[in-house]
């Protein structure tokens, strides 16, 4: 990450709920698929950081799991979460479209805008666009080297794949009142 920043600013590592960054100091918080990992209350935590860092005006930017349709079964809703929890390993809690604006909306910010894309993970398709030829044949070893791993992994493309149409990815862009 620092090699990838270079002079252009400095790199930090810490917990996303208490960055030690001044409020108001930022013009856009990035979260990128860690939400989705946490329980409902560090979810809250984290976007009240988000927002007590950003500047009025400035943005909110998440990328997460996210579940459709809005109304969805709330039996086949707890199904998929206990199912995709024991098969990846964490007790990850995707959530609707209207749940995640719910949740960036109690933080204070007014969300702009929403978009859902087909769920991709583990697709072999997808993979090779994002890792390139040379990135998927690594993988692709270190998982058949690993009978553990491989089955592992091999279960949560199950799991993906029996709920292909329950989840999407989801993004959204919220931004903080003036
Ligand atoms: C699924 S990965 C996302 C990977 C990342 N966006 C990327 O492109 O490489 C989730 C990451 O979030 C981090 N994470 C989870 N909870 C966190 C928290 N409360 N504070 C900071 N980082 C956290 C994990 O350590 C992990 O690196």
């Amino acid at each position: 990450m620092a090699a990838v920043v270079g002079d252009r600013g400095s790199v930090r590592q810490g917990e996303a709920a208490r960055t030690g960054l001044p409020d108001a100091s930022a013009d856009v918080v990035i979260g990128e698929a860690m939400l989705s990992m946490q329980g409902d209350k560090a979810k809250a935590a984290i976007a009240a950081e988000a927002a007590r860092v950003l500047r009025p005006g400035g943005r909110y930017a998440i990328h997460e799991l996210g579940v459709v349709p809005d109304d969805i079964d709330e039996a086949h809703y707890t199904k998929l979460r206990k199912d995709l929890a024991r098969a990846i390993h964490v007790n990850a809690r995707p959530m609707t479209a209207a749940a995640w604006k719910q949740l960036m909306e109690e933080a204070g910010l007014v969300v702009d805008w929403v978009d859902t894309a087909p769920m991709a993970l583990l697709k072999v398709g997808r993979n090779l666009r994002d890792e390139g030829l040379g990135g998927l044949a690594r993988i692709a070893r270190n998982v058949l080297a690993d009978a553990e791993l491989r089955r592992h992994v091999l279960r949560m493309r199950r799991t993906f794949k029996r709920y292909e149409r329950d989840m999407v990815g989801i993004a959204l862009v919220a931004h903080k009142p003036e």
